[in-house]
């Protein structure tokens, strides 16, 4: 009798689990019209739940295309989270200014985008701990007008008058740089683009001074174009991290993964396999 109880109860213990490691997944499907929560059934199903990652494949080393591969940093750290959780990882491409959307929306389950923590964003998004770190950087054409960060905001020169600037729509780079304009603390014109590559096109072509972007994928930019460079400058430090909806029934399994993978080393390998040390 007592070995029966213990089957049993044993049982219960592998089927709750086996729910939990499910739950932690979304829905097995999200593309499509399809709003059937799959996740409600759980018993029987051979089926990998996916986890669904809202991302926007232009930014280089975080997430880019290589032909019909998705690649960079927080492709691979994604997977590495569905891994441990027990999903599968279905990427979602689109806009950076659509992940925005589309993960309060809850049509993903995370967004991962080199994705800037910032108050404002915090109203209408959860996010997990930091695994990344940005700067807002200036790429300018060698021998171009702006020789320093500062050229945008003199007076005197006045050099800021007639300076298009590129950033990517919705972007930090795009909050702080409109903000300044429209805190008169700089008389630039914004120029928004929907990707960044689409302003560093603008910027290789003259039709803009400077972009106002991530380091790193400035970097990646600057290394894929000539006659480019990045401004020297003292830039504030932003941290990256993973976004949900509010209020998320994934969130804290995700972000556990994630503190496991950043604690035994695994992200750190990843992001030195993307950014090699100089
Ligand atoms: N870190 C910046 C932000 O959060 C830019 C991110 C852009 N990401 C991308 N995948 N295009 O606003």
């Amino acid at each position: 009798m007592k070995k029966k109880i213990t089957l049993i109860v044993s049982l219960i213990v592998v089927a709750a689990l086996a729910v939990t490691v499910f739950a932690a997944c979304g829905k097995t499907n999200t593309t499509g019209n399809d709003t059937s929560d799959s996740s409600a059934s759980t018993s029987g199903s051979a089926e990998k739940k996916t986890l669904t990652l809202a991302t926007s494949a232009d930014f280089p080393p975080y997430e880019y295309m290589e032909g019909d591969q998705y690649k960079g940093i927080d492709i691979e750290v994604a997977g590495l989270i569905a891994d441990k959780l027990g999903c599968e990882l279905k990427v979602s491409n689109m806009n950076f200014d659509a992940v925005l959307t589309a993960v309060p929306a809850g049509k993903a389950d995370m967004g991962m985008a080199g994705l800037t923590v910032t108050e404002d964003r915090l109203k209408n998004l959860d996010f997990s701990d930091s695994y990344a770190t940005g700067v807002q950087v200036l790429i300018v054409k060698e021998g171009g007008k702006i020789a320093s960060v500062d050229d945008l905001y003199d007076e005197s020169k006045d050099l800021g008058k007639g300076l298009k600037i590129g950033v990517q729509l919705t972007t930090t780079g795009d909050i702080y740089l409109s903000g300044d304009v429209s805190q008169k603390k700089t008389n630039v014109e914004v120029k928004e683009y929907k990707a960044g590559a689409d302003a560093v096109m603008a910027l290789v072509s003259g039709k803009i001074d400077a972009v106002l972007i991530d380091n790193e994928p400035a970097k990646s930019f600057v290394k894929a174009n000539d006659g480019l460079k990045i401004l020297d400058g003292e830039y504030v430090k932003e941290d990256y991290a993973i976004a949900f909806a509010k209020n998320s029934p994934i969130k804290d399994q995700v972000n556990a993964a994630l503190k496991e993978l950043i604690a035994d080393g695994s992200v750190q390998k990843v992001i030195d396999k993307y950014i090699p040390a100089e």
